[in-house]
């Protein structure tokens, strides 16, 4: 994770904490108040006013200001301003989440993901997956290669059918984890489609379990994985359902995404559609989410 060049004044901290608090307690009012106290001390921390504008967009006030001031003070955006900024109608909704938002978001989350994930969300991307893959091809040694490994809960449920197992990840923390796994051959960070436009190898199977709504175009994506399949590869995906045309960002911050937009992109990639199957990879306070399971042939 990146850290601020110049370290937050301590008394803005508490006052931002005591904000952050208030809001979490269902009282949006004082903790913008609290807010805006940390920010006539410390003006220029971009965390700050990223939780003023959720304040007062809690409260119902204009939210947009604070937003595009946490964006043009942290450009890179790890509070993901332009995720807020889109939802509250004032931007459109970037084609991904901004990497930074994303390396942050799951190197906090890096040692905690796997129960996070799997007990309390009930996530089985990796199983569905692996059910996926096997339906259409249930034998033989794979090359694997899995994009957004995360923690490697995907790379592990297809350990014993790999000859090959290669990760890419955002986040390096989740990479430290997935390298404690001691099942993969070589683990890199960065991001998918910019690590993969200069990638030596070639694969049987690429997976991409629960990566797919943290982006909206997924055009790149899919090209990407495209570029490093074999001929009759096989490309394993899960997605969430969107029920219109296209793709849109959710208020859960994560992409969905429509069946006929999923099959229309792995048409352009290069792909022919094997199955895009309705399944629930994940819940939301206590409901399963509708999503896809995806399985595309290099064609
Ligand atoms: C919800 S986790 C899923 C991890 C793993 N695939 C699994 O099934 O447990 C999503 C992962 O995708 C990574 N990620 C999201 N967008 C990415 C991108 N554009 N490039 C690289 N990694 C990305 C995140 O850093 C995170 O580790």
């Amino acid at each position: 994770m990146t850290l601020p060049l110049v370290l937050p004044d301590p008394r803005a901290r508490r006052r931002l904490e005591i904000g952050l608090a208030l809001l979490a307690d269902g009282q949006p009012a004082e903790a913008a108040e609290a807010i805006r106290a940390a920010i006539e001390i410390d003006p220029a921390d971009a965390e700050t006013w990223h939780a003023l504008g959720q304040a007062l967009e809690a409260a119902g006030e204009p939210a947009e200001a604070a937003y595009r001031t946490a964006l043009q003070l942290d450009p890179d955006d790890r509070m993901g301003a332009a995720v807020r900024l889109a939802l509250i109608g004032a931007a459109p909704a970037p084609a991904q989440l901004p990497e930074a938002h994303v390396r942050t978001l799951f190197d906090q989350y890096a040692r905690r993901f796997d129960t996070a994930l799997v007990d309390a969300l009930g996530y089985r991307g990796p199983e569905l997956l692996r059910r996926a893959v096997d339906r259409v091809m249930s034998e033989g040694w794979l090359d694997i290669l899995d994009l957004g490994c995360g923690t490697g809960l995907a790379g592990a449920a297809f350990a014993d059918r790999r000859r090959r197992l290669d990760g890419i990840d955002l986040s390096p923390a989740m990479i430290l984890q997935a390298m404690a796994r001691g099942i993969y051959d070589r683990l890199e960070p960065g991001e998918i489609a910019a690590v993969l436009a200069d990638w030596p190898e070639r694969y049987d199977l690429v997976l991409a379990a629960d990566v797919a709504v943290y982006i909206g175009d997924l055009g790149p994506l899919f090209a990407a994985a495209r570029d490093v399949l074999r001929p009759d590869g096989l490309f394993a995906l899960t997605a969430e359902a969107h029920d219109a045309d296209g793709w849109r960002l959710g208020d859960h911050h994560r992409y969905l995404h429509s069946s006929g937009y999923l099959a229309a992109t792995a048409a352009a990639a290069g792909f022919a559609v094997v199955e895009v199957e309705g399944a629930w990879a994940r819940r939301e306070n206590g409901t399963p989410l509708p999503g896809w399971v995806a399985v595309l042939r290099a064609s």
